[in-house]
């Protein structure tokens, strides 16, 4: 075919999904990755992008729905543009995250040669989310509260039942916009740079105990304790209400200095049997369920025996580090964040674990600098999306341990890393997916590393 034209419309077959979640169809050869459309699917799209060897484009009108096809639950679906996969049977969806991960071992990684295991599908497949942040836009009554459009900074959607968090944090979001809108401070608008009400960030712990976060511009919080005091009346598992200012002109709502305004500077959260605090900054798994399974599968895999001494790279506010502190000898923690590692060491005292060590720094550093007793039995990384830099690799291998658990929730760069790894002496022995994102394409994937011949 020519290449096609942007805002061209043509009829699609849709053979699979891309890397990131877009159905993938070819004509004669050529690419097109499509918005809103399953594998099995025939569509009419609109080219919205034109490039030499592909094109993007947006389905119009499902002309044949695939049989993987399902009704979306969610009202905002299609004008949100989160949980873009739930129009798949989630069987499917599990079906192609996990050939999404092999794809990735394979084709980046060159791997080959290990043990998969089925991938744990989600014990909920909605309201599964601890952690939600929202926006506050002008809008109609004054104030919208929402999720940002796909792509477009300026525009948020309104939302009344978001279906990936609780019923409750639902009922929070939605009180706390009408008391923006009463308080008769404008939102901030991202163009005028005027406007007071910013992000609300809510987290919501296994234990019943809820965070309230806003973030507003510059200025008093409107009568903070007739405000606080309305909140936590009516929703009294509010355990902790924060305020903290951005006055800058990006549009982030973490990273902050807070106040307390009601409550703690935390909430308790509880996985695997460990007691976490987790305050307005803390990186914390947002599927607190799935979290506790794939934090097991990682001590499933690592199997220690008791006497081992462990590194847990890229630890945050300790949750692995202290799950394994129980079934080894020590445990030292390496984190960037300072703040992380300040609540790592109290989740330590309150777990009363003292086999646990933490140390801010940048892995690359510390591995360098620390004087080490001895070499580690047993590393486990837990790095960003953007993987472990090459640089990092590089000192794990120096460290030489026998065995290495990496805890990953981007398979393409997991397999970049496993393929240094491997060309360094180790071994990629097994590989297990946890699924903690329904209806999107995200995967989380431990996998086990052996240095060869052990
Ligand atoms: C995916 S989180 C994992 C946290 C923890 N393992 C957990 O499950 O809660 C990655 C963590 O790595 C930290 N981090 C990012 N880059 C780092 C680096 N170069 N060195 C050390 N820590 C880093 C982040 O602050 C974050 O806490």
């Amino acid at each position: 075919m020519d290449r096609p034209e942007k805002s061209q419309e043509l009829e699609l077959e849709i053979k699979t999904l891309a890397f990131g979640g877009r159905g993938v169809a070819r004509v004669d050869g050529f690419v097109f990755f499509v918005e809103g459309a399953v594998p099995g699917d025939r569509v009419r799209a609109v080219v919205t992008k034109a490039k030499p060897s592909y094109a993007e484009a947006r389905t119009l009108e499902v002309l044949r729905p695939s049989s993987a096809r399902i009704a979306p639950a969610c009202r905002h679906f299609g004008i949100c543009g989160g949980c873009s996969w739930q129009t798949l049977d989630y069987t499917v969806q599990l079906e192609h995250k996990q050939s999404q991960v092999d794809d990735c071992l394979s084709r980046i990684g060159g791997l080959s040669g290990y043990e998969t295991d089925a991938p744990l599908g989600a014990t909920s497949l909605w309201r599964y989310r601890n952690k939600v942040e929202f926006t506050f836009a002008p809008g109609k009554g004054g104030v919208e509260l929402g999720f940002h459009l796909p792509g477009q900074w300026r525009q948020v959607v309104d939302i009344e039942d978001c279906l990936l968090h609780s019923e409750l944090t639902n009922h929070i979001r939605n009180r706390v916009r009408e008391l923006a809108r009463e308080s008769g401070l404008g939102a901030y608008g991202q163009d005028s740079g005027g406007g007071y009400w910013r992000h609300l960030v809510l987290r919501e712990a296994g234990t019943g105990e809820v965070m309230v976060n806003l973030v507003t511009g510059a200025g008093e919080f409107p009568r903070p304790a007739e405000f606080a005091a309305t909140l936590t009346a009516e929703f009294p598992q509010i355990a902790s209400l924060v305020w903290s200012v951005n006055d800058t002109r990006a549009s982030v709502a973490t990273g902050f200095p807070f106040r307390v305004l009601a409550g703690r500077d935390h909430i308790r959260e509880e996985i695997c049997g460990l007691q976490l605090r987790v305050s307005p900054s803390s990186f914390l798994q947002t599927n607190t369920a799935m979290a506790a399974r794939l934090y097991q599968k990682a001590l499933d895999y690592a199997a220690p025996r008791g006497g081992e001494l462990v590194f847990d790279l890229y630890s945050g506010i300790g949750s692995i580090a202290l799950l394994f502190a129980r079934h080894t000898a020590a445990v030292l923690g390496v984190e960037i964040v300072a703040e992380a590692t300040r609540q790592a060491v109290m989740n330590a005292e309150i777990n009363s674990l003292d086999n646990a060590r933490f140390v801010t720094g940048k892995v690359r550093r510390v591995l360098k600098e620390l004087p080490v007793p001895r070499r580690p039995d047993l590393v486990i990384l837990d790095p960003p999306r953007a993987g472990a830099s090459r640089k990092e690799i590089q000192r794990i291998v120096e460290l030489s341990p026998p065995r290495i658990v990496y805890v990953s929730c981007n398979a393409s760069t997991m397999a970049a890393n496993a393929a240094q790894l491997a060309a360094d002496g180790y071994r990629l022995l097994r590989v297990g997916a946890v699924d903690m994102f329904p209806h999107t394409p995200h995967i989380e994937v431990v996998a086990l590393l052996e240095r060869f011949p052990e």
